[in-house]
């Protein structure tokens, strides 16, 4: 099952979707949470001391590659890139980060 998650700012889809993740690991699932947020904070939902996020690889662009349809595919197996870049919360969710902002743009 993948479960993708969007909305308005500040409606909740980062609460609802660790709580979500944290309940179906604890009922024996596999569950791989993926925070697309370019300001990323799924990690304190899901039960990840935030000292820990610091030390966290992002997913680079060349983990993608264009396929002959125009689509993309990844350049490594889902278990690959769990192995290398994902951290694990208190209830057995996975977690991987697509981005941490570098610097502060102005407003
Ligand atoms: N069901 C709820 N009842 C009351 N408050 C809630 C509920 N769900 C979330 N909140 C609170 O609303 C605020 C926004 O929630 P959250 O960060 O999950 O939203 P978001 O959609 O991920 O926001 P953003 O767009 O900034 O990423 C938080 O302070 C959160 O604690
Ligand atoms: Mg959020």
């Amino acid at each position: 099952m993948k479960l993708a998650v969007a909305g308005k700012g500040g409606s909740g889809k980062t609460s609802i979707s660790g709580t979500m993740a944290r309940l179906l690991a604890r009922q024996g699932h596999r569950v791989l949470a993926i925070d697309g947020d370019s300001n990323p904070n799924l990690a304190l939902t899901l039960g990840i001391a935030p000292e820990r996020m610091g030390e966290m690889p992002t997913l680079s662009r060349d983990m993608l590659t264009r396929t002959e349809s125009g689509g993309a595919t990844l350049t490594q197996t889902l278990d690959e890139v769990r192995a290398t870049h994902s951290t694990t919360g208190p209830d057995g969710v996975s977690l991987l980060i697509m981005a941490h902002p570098h610097h502060a743009g102005t407003g």
